[in-house]
């Protein structure tokens, strides 16, 4: 079975609970690098084929060389592309960014949303880790009209990650200021670990509040 970081794992059990709405299908790992979140999906039959995509051709010949030592040679493409460019939604596909900064995940989702139809979109599931300014990421989903399903955090190597499961409905909607910062889901989880990350959130806020107004106003309500 291909081991995982704690990140990835977190990510890997997110496409697992996105598939159990949807039928077989395949699972599209944009950025794949390495290629083993791509692996284990086919190994634990979460995807029946593996679309990996990476914008360097280094990174998209390790993911191909991962999948065919495992043995999914006919399982898999893998694509040097930008995002998904070149690449048709199908329905019950789960997309996956993972390991990525926030601007680039709202780039590649922006071409998405725009060059596929609504009604595709709808039957696809979506997962996504940002690396950095999650918050717009939040944001950018939820004026696309993508509702967060489900957001885990967790702590690899000292560092907090958050993962986040999404569903295409169309309908945009507006988050608060707290919601966008601290995740609408994860404000409704009481587990100690999301409490962990929240006390580490209210450290780093604290501190940028002194000069960021949108902060400032978030900690007063
Ligand atoms: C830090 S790695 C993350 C790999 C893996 N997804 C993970 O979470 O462990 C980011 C990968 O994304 C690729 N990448 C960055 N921007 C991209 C884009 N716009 N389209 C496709 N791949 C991209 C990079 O080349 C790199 O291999």
């Amino acid at each position: 079975m291909q081991q995982l970081s704690v990140r990835l794992e977190s990510v890997f059990e997110l496409v697992r609970e996105s598939r159990t709405s949807l039928g077989r299908g395949r699972v599209i790992d944009i950025g794949s690098d390495h290629g083993f979140l791509s692996v284990r999906c086919l190994e634990e039959g979460v995807s029946d084929h593996a679309v990996c995509t990476d914008i360097h051709e280094a990174p998209a010949q390790k993911s191909r060389s991962s999948l065919i030592m495992a043995g999914f040679k006919d399982k898999c493409t893998v694509k040097v592309t930008d995002g998904m460019d070149g690449i048709e939604l199908q329905p019950n596909d789960i997309v996956v960014t993972a390991g990525m900064g926030g601007l680039n995940i709202i780039d590649i989702f922006t071409r998405i949303t725009d060059n596929t139809e609504d009604k595709i979109l709808k039957d696809c599931g979506f997962v996504v880790q940002s690396q950095k300014s999650t918050h717009l990421v939040r944001r950018f989903f939820a004026k696309n009209g993508y509702r967060i399903a489900d957001e885990t955090v967790c702590k690899d190597r000292g560092f907090f990650y958050n993962v986040m499961r999404l569903e295409y409905t169309g309908s945009p909607y507006e988050l608060s200021v707290r919601q966008s910062y601290y995740g609408p889901c994860l404000l409704t989880k009481e587990d100690e670990l999301t409490k962990e990350y929240f006390a580490h959130l209210d450290e780093i806020f604290a501190v940028r509040a002194r000069g960021d107004e949108d902060i400032r106003k978030m900690l007063e309500e």
